[in-house]
């Protein structure tokens, strides 16, 4: 059984994706070619934002509009300490200090009311009010934005952030990289309120690519400008002014069309996700030890991965006898971000983000994509069930 199955997807489509590869190699425009524009235009409005920006990865298209506010030293952005590397990292790039914050046992994503307390910790310089990085305690760091995440798929709580925010005065990236295709309150995810969102075409991702990509989400049309000038060196009038400094951070024209022709069938594989997610709900609902995804009210998954937490130290012997039985599983993340080596200097203690910590040790990802039949998650979800009652 594969964790995520590409060569399925890419079998429905191939010849689409070959015609398109094709017409690129004729019209040999392998930088923002046509097809970059016609994804644009496609993808923002499908998202219900008035401007997507394509480029090279999801690690760009945080950095991106990052750079474009001029976040750097001195500021706190405020990012969950559940998520891939990239959500703080770019912030640290870019001299900014990451500030963790813990995140919802439940729905993994971050806590709007440990936002708050973040928040007022930094103004009053006071880790008693929420653990705070070092650099915190110092004179001078001023709380400028906040990165949700909408981890697995499932969009974050937007009704009570995007108004903490607002209180705070802070900036809102939404980091959308796992979640292209999500709703909340029947709204796309990228176009849900935040100043800008940022997703991912990683191959593994609900909309992938065959190689890296991303996409900058926006409103606002001073913002769309400064990110398409960044996206090119920081290019002014033409490409040989540099009015400020930026990235190579373009998204390919071979890139475009491949995720042209995948777009096509987008919105039946979500369907074919929620439909993978209902099974593997339905076959693991009563295996004790075992606590199934959760999507709360008004909320839609993009069902990146479908991850479980397994208790009492039981994970990884369940993953051991799984991968006996041929069945992949992985773990996203066995590290919670402010424990990672690359983010030590910020001085975090295993205990400040309890909820993060525990999940790190208890959770597991299960196969999953579009392309799974019922039986073969009725497998899974046998051989999970039996692992569990021998363990
Ligand atoms: C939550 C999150 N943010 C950012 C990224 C970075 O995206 P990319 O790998 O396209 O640079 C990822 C990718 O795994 C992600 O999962």
């Amino acid at each position: 059984m594969r964790f995520i199955d590409l060569a399925a997807q890419q079998k429905r489509i191939r010849a689409d994706i070959d015609a398109r590869i094709k017409a690129v190699l004729d019209h040999n425009s392998y930088i923002l070619g046509p097809e970059v524009g016609e994804l644009e235009g496609k993808l923002a409005r499908f998202a219900g934002a008035k401007h997507c920006i394509g480029c090279s990865s999801g690690t760009d298209a945080l950095i991106i509009p990052l750079l474009a506010w001029g976040v750097g030293p001195g500021q706190a952005v405020f990012v969950p300490a559940f998520s891939f590397f990239a959500t703080a990292e770019t912030v640290a790039l870019l001299g900014a200090t990451p500030v963790m914050v813990d995140i919802d046992p439940v729905t993994f994503n971050i806590d709007p009311r440990a936002l708050d307390l973040a928040v007022s910790a930094v103004r009053k310089r006071d880790n008693t009010v929420y653990p705070l990085p070092r650099a915190a305690l110092e004179p001078g760091l001023e709380p400028r934005a906040v990165i949700p995440v909408d981890l697995f798929g499932q969009p974050a709580d937007y009704d009570a952030l995007l108004p903490a925010a607002q209180r705070h005065g802070l900036l809102t990236l939404e980091d959308a990289a796992q979640s292209f295709g999500a709703e909340y309150r029947g709204r796309k995810t990228c176009g849900l309120g935040c100043l800008a969102g940022a997703t991912s075409f990683f191959p593994a991702k609900p909309l992938g690519g065959y190689g890296d990509g991303g996409a900058i989400f926006t409103d606002d049309d001073g913002l769309a400008g400064l990110c398409r000038s960044i996206l090119v060196h920081g290019q002014g009038r033409d490409r040989y002014d540099n009015a400020r400094l930026g990235l190579n951070g373009r998204l390919d024209t071979l890139q475009a069309a491949v995720l042209l022709a995948k777009l096509e069938i987008f919105s039946e594989e979500l369907a074919a996700r929620q439909k993978v997610a209902r099974w593997y709900g339905e076959a693991l609902a009563a295996v004790p030890g075992l606590t199934t995804p959760s999507i709360a009210a008004g909320r839609f998954s993009s069902w990146a991965q479908y991850c479980v937490l397994v208790a009492d130290g039981r994970r990884d012997a369940l993953a051991a006898r799984l991968k006996e039985r041929d069945i992949p599983t992985a773990i996203y993340y066995p590290t919670p971000m402010h424990r990672l080596t690359a983010l030590e200097y910020l001085g975090y203690a295993a205990e400040d983000m309890p909820t993060a910590q525990a999940c790190s040790g208890k959770i597991m990802a299960l196969p999953f994509h579009p392309y799974l039949s019922e039986a073969e998650v009725g497998q899974v979800g046998e051989a999970v069930a039996r692992a569990m009652r021998d363990l």
